[in-house]
């Protein structure tokens, strides 16, 4: 029986994910860590805790199931999309990492609109300039650190710091190339227009693959570290939402998948590069070779449940606010709950939009504010649905992610979409969906919709019931409201900066 291992770099841990030849996910070994905020809207890590992080999750997933590293037949790798990892050219690293959730980069969002022209520039990358994406970035790195700028011969994403530690490859897959905005979508590589551009050496970035592609192979040193067999092929993988993707089963037209997670997603394959005219919606290569996908990303999902609880109930589990927010009728007696609370990007681009709670009277108590915030994710999400359902026909919405495990707040999320959810019973589906492509690349799965056929099981159905009356109603309310307070927002967070 030979093994697959998906890895997962994300944010807060490294997982390693042990899939068997069936597909199915036989164990997961992690390693957390955190990342540093040295200053408001700056977010870094070291490119090292990445390593460590596989390092101990390979070994730990391995012994726990008592598998030998040489039963391993590839490797996948994912991990968080954007950050900026700067090399010299003996691959050591110039300083920490600037991670997808750092919003220091306003002004040179900007600078990249007026050298590129927004409209060429959405043309070209399928995006607008947002701070979170890695060009800006790297011209921040140019306008403030030019002492580190000259020393810079790589630039990489976060998994691919962990490919190069593994094979000694610089290389990248083209679903996080598309988002560090300096791809052309629809010709899946590097835009040479816009590096000439930002007057960015193109011999910086790494070659690019299709997600099911050996990259390399992992090294004799690599082998020792982590108990991995020399020679393993490793396979260029994708960014952590294609490879959700793939974990899901949203791999083909027509199947929508939402994510509720720290951040909330509603994402979508297509089959050719769709761009939303106003660059609302993300739009990348997907993992599947010769596919893209859009997806909608709301910047506080579950992490609006988990503000609420730490900050207003900290007494209570997520299960008490599930079933405090479950006494109460659908509408929270008119109170509405805006989830922006480390602003926004869709459908609202915006570092400076806030959180509110709008329409409270003397009669609402903690269960109504506890479900206010549990709808006003869901009409977050559905803003994001609704821009792809002028895309793409959706035929089926898939759930996953931590926040789905709450019955409560998947039956709020399907009435508040007027829609039956698909309940994905994975956990870890970017590790899982990593671990596919490994299979895929080196034959174990001839393609990988068919992977997906085989190891994604669909759960539960979540029916849309009576209460998607009242949502319809509120819905357009919900909609009305970041317009009016967009300007307050602006000066309030300008006030605090
Ligand atoms: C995607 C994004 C996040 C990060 C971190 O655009 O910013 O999903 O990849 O997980």
């Amino acid at each position: 029986m030979s093994y697959f291992i998906g890895i997962d770099t994300s944010t807060t841990a490294t997982k390693a994910l042990l899939m068997d030849g069936a597909g199915v996910a036989v164990g997961v070994g992690r390693a957390d860590y955190g990342y540093e905020t040295p200053r408001p809207l700056w977010s870094e890590q070291d490119p090292d805790l990445w390593w460590q992080g596989t390092i101990t999750a390979i070994r730990s997933v391995l012994t726990e199931a008592g598998v030998n590293g040489r039963e391993v037949a590839a490797i996948g790798l994912t991990g968080q999309m954007h950050g900026l990892t700067l090399l010299d050219s003996r691959g050591g690293v110039l300083r920490p990492a600037i991670l997808w959730n750092d919003q220091r980069t306003g002004a040179e969002c900007d600078q990249i609109r007026d050298t590129v022209g927004r409209q060429r520039l959405i043309e070209i990358t399928g995006n607008d300039a947002l701070t979170g994406f890695t060009a800006p970035k790297l011209l921040w790195v140019r306008n403030h650190e030019p002492e580190v700028y000259t020393e810079i011969a790589h630039v990489l994403l976060p998994k691919d710091y962990v490919r190069l530690k593994l094979t000694g490859e610089y290389a990248t897959d083209r679903a996080g190339g598309s988002g560090t905005l300096l791809f052309d979508l629809a010709g899946r590589d590097w835009s040479q227009e816009i590096l000439a551009d930002l007057e960015i050496p193109s011999e910086w970035l790494p070659e690019t693959h299709e997600g099911p592609a050996v990259t390399g192979v992992v090294s004799t040193t690599a082998a020792v570290e982590t108990g991995l067999a020399a020679g393993t092929p490793v396979v260029a993988g994708a960014g952590d939402q294609a490879a959700n993707g793939v974990g899901v089963g949203a791999v083909t037209e027509g199947i929508a998948a939402v994510s509720l997670g720290t951040s909330g997603v509603v994402f979508s394959a297509t089959s050719s590069p769709i761009i939303e005219p106003e660059a609302r919606l993300h739009s990348f290569c997907h993992a599947v070779p010769g596919t893209w996908h859009l997806m909608g990303v709301m910047l506080s999902a579950a992490g609006s449940l988990r503000w609420f609880r730490d900050a207003i109930a900290p007494e209570l589990t997520f299960e008490e606010i599930g079933r405090a927010a479950g006494e109460i009728p659908a509408g929270s007696d008119g109170l509405i709950f805006l989830p922006y609370l480390t602003g926004e990007r869709t459908p609202h681009p915006d570092p400076g939009a806030r959180g509110a709670f709008v329409g409270l009277t003397v009669r609402h108590d903690l269960r109504h504010m506890a479900r206010a915030v549990l709808e006003g994710v869901a009409f977050g999400l559905r803003d994001s649905l609704e821009l792809i359902g002028q895309q793409v026909v959706v035929d089926q919405v898939r759930i996953a992610g931590g926040g789905a495990s709450s019955a409560v707040w998947r039956q709020i999320v399907a009435d508040v979409f007027g829609t039956d959810l698909r309940d994905v019973g994975t956990t870890e589906s970017a590790a899982h969906g990593a671990a596919l492509l490994a299979a895929v690349g080196v034959g174990r799965f001839e393609t990988v919709p068919k992977a997906c056929l085989t190891a994604v099981h669909l759960g539960e159905t979540t029916t849309a019931g009576p209460a998607s009356d009242r949502y319809t109603q509120m819905y357009p309310i919900y909609r009305s409201l970041y317009p009016s307070l967009q300007e307050s927002f602006g000066r309030l967070s300008k006030l605090n900066a």
